[in-house]
């Protein structure tokens, strides 16, 4: 019955990445109500700062009634607006992006188009940039929904840069140029290379170096790159941003033939933590990709309302600065508090300055190094431990045993129980198999001897019936 694009499975959809919030959604942790429930850790929202932008929303009452000077503006937004968006919503946007980048670039608001959100950005690049066939390559670990994003509706295909623990998962010149060969190898032209500053999952922001070396690869293969810069206003810790803009700006090759294949992707969905009002970005130096994409942009356009609200809250520069201080401050205080619980419970972190999420390493508590054991793992966590975390596997990374934790969409006290929980599972798990090793005996991995030693919050997450019943239906990607 479906088109073939439409039931096409480079969706994605199958992911533990995606299954873990199903999973979420039959039995969400609500303290009082459903204090067993599944913790969502696997949504890198920011609720952090609600209460600043609550409050200065409680103090603009004019704009939410959509009045200027006690004046309805009701009829002028309710009107159609053309697909070019509010000049002084992009003018806000631009000075926004600046002032997140200390001023050290500029951006022009005619090279601005508006998306619904960074997922429409994306997807408007890969239309302009690449046929159904092309190649993009990108650092693994990647957010788990570019192979929607990118990929299921364009046809265009992504190559892994195969980043490792080794060095931090830092892109890597030799990682490059395998990526770039593979491509070649499978017959897929390159078109580019998309990144992520600062990178979702990992939580840090590129050096310099990695910036240098993405710049060189440009220049010589003739490619792209897109940088979705979603989380430069999250960086919290040093060292500071350097956004690509930057980077290319400093070497005074800002007239040069790179600079119109060089694309920014941004959005107000991590910094402001509002993604539910879809608001995005396309900016390009290159006049052709902005003409295309303001044409597509009719497919997703920022609702004028919105546009309308935002564009006076960015003009209140006071308001801005301190929100950004702020939320920095909360994110990096929340931060400290999940590494500080998962090291209580014997696991580390990659080191991070960013983000909403920390990229975990748990490759002591796999049974084998596979991803098949990674996959075990997850089940348990998710169906025992009641924590739905995003493992490696469904960010494509290459080595088993690294899940990437959320830590800003939920409250102070939920994160504590989460903490308490692993920290009980941990201790469960290695005083098990202590005893397994002590006793020597097979039966003792039986699962009825497991189940009546669980801690006692545990048991009521899942009965290892649906636990099998999962196992029927989950199949790893
Ligand atoms: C790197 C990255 N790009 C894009 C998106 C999509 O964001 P938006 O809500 O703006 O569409 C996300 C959301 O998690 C993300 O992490």
């Amino acid at each position: 019955m479906l088109s073939a694009k439409a039931s096409c499975d480079s969706h994605g959809q199958d992911s533990f990445y995606f299954l873990g919030w199903e999973e979420y959604e039959k039995n969400p942790y609500h303290e009082v109500q459903n204090p067993v429930g599944i913790i969502q850790m696997g949504l890198a929202e920011n609720q952090l700062s609600f209460d600043l932008l609550e409050s200065w929303l409680g103090s603009n009452s004019d704009v939410l009634g959509l009045k200027r000077k006690g004046i309805s503006v009701f009829r002028e937004l309710a009107l159609f607006q053309d697909y070019h968006g509010f000049p002084a919503f992009k003018n806000e946007m631009v000075d926004f992006m600046a002032k997140l980048r200390g001023y050290k670039v500029a951006f022009d608001p005619n090279n601005l188009v508006l998306t619904a959100g960074s997922t429409s950005a994306n997807e408007t690049l890969m239309f302009c940039l690449a046929e159904p066939g092309e190649a993009f390559l990108l650092p693994t670990p990647y957010y788990p929904g570019f192979d929607r994003d990118l990929k299921w509706r364009t046809g265009v295909e992504i190559v892994p840069i195969h980043c490792s623990s080794s060095n931090d998962f830092r892109i890597t010149e030799r990682a490059l140029e395998e990526a770039y060969q593979q491509a070649e190898k499978l017959n897929l032209k390159v078109k580019g290379v998309l990144v992520t500053n600062p990178s979702n999952p990992l939580g840090s922001t590129m050096t310099k170096d990695e910036l240098n070396l993405l710049i060189d690869f440009a220049v010589t293969k003739k490619v792209h790159v897109v940088s979705d810069e979603i989380y430069s206003g999250t960086v919290f810790d040093s060292p500071s941003f350097i956004s690509l803009t930057e980077a290319v700006t400093e070497r005074s090759i800002d007239e040069t033939d790179i600079w119109n294949r060089i694309h920014i992707v941004y959005s107000l969905s991590k910094d402001l933590g509002l993604p539910g009002f879809r608001v995005g970005m396309i900016y390009s130096n290159n006049q052709t990709v902005v003409a295309a994409a303001t044409k597509m942009s009719s497919f997703g356009l920022v609702s004028s309302q919105t546009q309308y609200l935002l564009s006076n809250m960015l003009s209140d520069k006071k308001f801005t600065s301190k929100y950004i201080e702020e939320n920095q401050r909360r994110l990096k205080r929340r931060k400290e508090m999940l590494v500080a619980g998962l090291r209580g419970a014997g696991i580390g972190c990659l080191n991070s300055n960013a983000g909403l999420f920390c990229w975990v390493d748990m490759r002591h508590l796999l049974s084998s190094d596979t991803f098949e054991a990674e996959k075990e793992l997850w089940k348990r966590i998710i169906f025992e431990v009641g924590l739905n975390i995003s493992p490696g596997s469904s960010c494509h990374c290459s080595e088993p045993g690294w899940f990437r934790m959320c830590f800003a969409n939920m409250s102070q006290e939920t994160l504590k129980v989460a903490m308490r929980r692993i920290e009980a599972f941990v201790e469960f798990s290695s005083s098990t198999a202590a005893a397994l090793d002590n006793c020597n005996h097979q039966r003792a991995a039986g699962r009825n001897s497991r189940r009546s030693s669980l801690p006692r919050w545990i048991l009521p997450l899942s009965s290892y019936d649906d636990h099998e019943e999962a196992d029927r239906t989950l199949t790893i990607h």
